[in-house]
């Protein structure tokens, strides 16, 4: 790790917070120019910056996920996760990522504000690694290489073996991007963190966990990996709130599961259903809790639906995603009118 890291951030003294610097309980508070009074909210005591290890989450979590507090990192979603990463080990103007398209946008997107190369290798037909392909673009410079399974947009997994093939031959880090995972069969690579001290799971409490207003993301590594993250971070960058939501939420393991377990029905339903229209051509096998939907008219299909007050995702311009709509699984209802509608849309095209 040492040797891939940039040099900056390996000398780099992070910022030590007041709450950094004192962890236990006090009486009076007077170190982190707080006030002192309380807060303009005062049904909550927001008046105290929160913990910047966010421990307490990170035990519960740890718990859950069989993995060490030490060996987690918490940030404002898992976008924070992928910026710190790149500014971790990409030397700007100099190193590059590689990024396996059709795939999460951020990845491309972090990599240019932080003036580091993005190159694709795009997916095989059949949505898996290139690796042959990934082996040819991989030079001296390339730090990171992100891997997102299941696939947005696409929705399947990613073969594990290959995911392994990479983290033995690689000589980078290798990001797995699990935020989809808890819609799949296949397990989470996170009890492979002991076999490979270059790979990082990130994983999200915006999907499954139905938490995506609180902004809080998730990534697994070795203690190593972690101390740097944390070393970037913003000093207290997951908010008092979201510590205790997420605390909250971690308790409610079997809501979140018999969620899922409705999403996966309803999957199945529209799964079931979309094929049936003469405007479908195919829906990519997905383990995600949306669908890549190839459609004759994406254009068309996406607008009548905008019309019709529903948003879907236009993704028929990247590649392996002709025709393409991504469509999120609504609740019963919404599947429900999505259905009814696209029986209108056809009407007109089979006259
Ligand atoms: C693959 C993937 N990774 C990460 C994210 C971002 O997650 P967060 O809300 O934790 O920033 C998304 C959001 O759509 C995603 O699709």
């Amino acid at each position: 790790m040492k040797t891939i890291l940039r040099p900056n951030i390996a000398a780099l003294v992070p910022y030590s917070s007041a709450r950094d610097e004192f962890k236990g309980t006090a009486e009076v508070y007077l170190d982190a120019n707080e006030n002192s009074l309380g807060s303009a909210i005062d049904t909550h005591t927001l008046n105290r910056y929160p913990d910047p290890l966010q421990l307490k989450v990170k035990e519960k979590l740890g718990k859950i996920k069989g993995v060490a507090p030490a060996n987690i990192f918490l940030g404002n979603g898992s976008d924070e996760a992928i910026d710190i990463l790149i500014r971790a080990f990409c030397n700007p103007g100099k190193d590059n990522i590689i990024i396996l398209p059709p795939t999460y946008g951020m990845y491309e997107v972090a990599a240019k504000i932080n003036d580091v190369t993005a190159k694709a290798v795009n997916l095989t037909k059949d949505a898996q690694l290139n690796l042959a392909g990934i082996k040819v673009a991989t030079d001296k410079n390339t730090k990171l290489i992100f891997v997102c399974t299941p696939n947005n947009p696409t929705g399947g997994t990613i073969r594990k073996a290959d995911i392994e093939t990479l983290l033995n031959t690689f000589n980078g880090v290798v990001v797995v991007d699990e935020a989809y995972i808890d819609f799949a069969d296949e397990a989470s690579m996170i009890q492979d963190l002991i076999k490979y001290p270059n790979l990082v799971i990130m994983q999200t409490f915006s999907k499954a966990w139905g938490l995506a207003g609180l902004r809080v993301g998730m990534a697994f590594a070795s203690n190593e990996i972690i101390s740097v993250m944390n070393k970037i971070k913003a000093p207290y960058n997951v908010g008092e709130l979201a510590q205790q939501l997420i605390a909250k939420a971690l308790e409610n393991k079997e809501g979140v599961n018999k969620m899922v377990n409705v999403l996966k029905q309803e999957r199945a339903v529209l799964v079931e259903k979309l094929p049936t229209f003469s405007f479908v051509k195919g829906i990519l096998p997905s383990r995600a809790n949306f669908l890549l939907v190839k459609t004759t008219c994406p254009n068309e299909l996406y607008g009548y639906l905008i019309d019709n007050n529903v948003v879907v995702r236009n993704r028929a311009s990247l590649p392996l995603c002709e025709g393409g709509l991504r469509i999120t699984v609504g609740t019963p209802e919404e599947n429900k009118k999505l259905l009814a509608l696209l029986s209108t849309f056809e009407k007109p095209l089979t006259k």
